[in-house]
């Protein structure tokens, strides 16, 4: 018999032909994610790279048309910010936050206090236990130049870490715990609420939507430190969900997503998924497979996400494969060396199954 029959031709061709069908980004044109998210009220968007779009056309124009807002991948980290104590360098952030007003789109702020992505000489200034000027001047030099075009600011990053075993699940190994205590994000928030009172004030928070027990307790790190904010009066506005998520790696239950936004949003704060994209590191080797559950996944999460009235929209880390940052991290790197299909955009910019999954989702909202 030959391996491949008439019949089986035919099953396949059907096959495609009902995954052309299903795909209506390829037919509608290319705006398909920033439409279907205007009409709902909620954003989407991405993570920009200014290195990328200044020389690659075809991303840009990707990011134009698709997203409603944009963030800074790495142009408003201190690092880049703030290469020397006199020194400011804002050409790429402005790069990024021309394009975004070129083409109508809003901006996320991202970071200003973060352990990761300092200068070397804020490190070491913080050895030395300064005084909260080195958070409060820089808030309000970045705060205050972009005032007026930052829909919200990410002010703290990634402040829980259960890895540091410490009471409250609290990042106590970064430079900023150690110089000052919690009392770090109280002085970033009150400075960023000063500098630019219209920007939502975000917490934003990795690795809290899994179904596993160390997520649990990150879960409940970050509500009880939330509580303590909200007790001491500090101008903490909304929870930025990272969801860099493990497809193949860690559980995922909707109730138990649902129950943490429900937690957050009793406390009268709104909720993002800040930097979405899906790791397949440990998936199938067949792309099929793994961007089917792929689609799965981020169905279900952003269903549960966007039933939520408090849930602002979704960002994705990056749009096309080509360029996101799973390639180059080690632990998310593949060992048979295929890249990432973790973003809604293959390498060639063509639509994968992620996009249809995220217009239902935003099409659920819509009605
Ligand atoms: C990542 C960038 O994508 C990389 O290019 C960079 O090398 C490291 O940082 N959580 C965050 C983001 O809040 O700022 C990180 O971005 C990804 C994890």
């Amino acid at each position: 018999m030959p391996a491949f029959t008439r019949r089986s031709f035919m099953t396949v061709a059907a096959g495609v032909a009902a995954h052309l069908v299903a795909t209506p980004t390829t037919a509608q044109g290319q705006r398909a994610l920033r439409d279907a998210a205007d009409k709902t009220g909620l954003l989407y968007g991405s993570a920009a790279a200014a290195k990328f779009l200044t020389v690659d056309e075809q991303y840009a124009d990707l990011l134009a048309k698709q997203a409603s807002i944009l963030v800074c991948e790495a142009e408003t980290k201190r690092k880049a910010l703030q290469p020397a104590p006199d020194r400011y360098d804002f050409n790429a952030a402005d790069t990024i936050f021309r394009f975004a007003q070129k083409n109508g789109q809003k901006m996320r702020g991202h970071t200003f206090v973060w352990h990761d992505a300092m200068p070397e000489w804020l490190i070491d200034a913080l050895d030395q236990k300064p005084r909260d000027t080195i958070i409060t001047d820089y808030i309000s030099t970045v705060a205050k130049r972009y005032r007026g075009r930052v829909h919200s600011w990410d002010v703290v990053n990634e402040v829980i870490n259960i890895e540091d075993r410490a009471p409250g699940f609290m990042r106590t190994s970064s430079p900023w715990y150690k110089a000052f205590g919690e009392s770090y994000i109280d002085i970033a928030f009150h400075a960023a609420k000063q500098a630019d009172p219209d920007a939502i004030l975000f917490l934003n928070e990795l690795n809290t939507e899994a179904n596993e027990r160390w997520s649990a307790n990150i879960r409940k790190g970050t509500l009880d430190l939330l509580d303590r904010l909200l007790k001491r009066n500090v101008p903490v506005e909304a929870v930025g969900i990272q969801a860099h998520l493990k497809t193949f790696r860690t559980a995922y239950s909707d109730e138990v997503f649902s129950q943490f936004l429900d937690e957050i949003g009793s406390r009268g704060l709104k909720v993002m998924i800040t930097e979405m994209d899906l790791a397949d590191s440990d998936g199938p080797a067949d792309p099929e497979q793994r961007d089917d559950a792929i689609a799965s996944l981020a169905k279900r999460f952003l269903n549960v996400a966007f039933s939520k009235p408090h849930t602002l929209g979704c960002i994705t880390w990056g749009i096309t494969d080509k360029y996101s940052w799973l390639n180059s991290t080690p632990k998310y790197q593949r060992a048979d060396g295929q890249l990432c299909r973790s973003l809604p955009f293959d390498v060639n910019y063509q639509p994968k199954r992620l996009v249809d999954t995220m217009l239902a989702s935003y099409g659920l909202r819509a009605k």
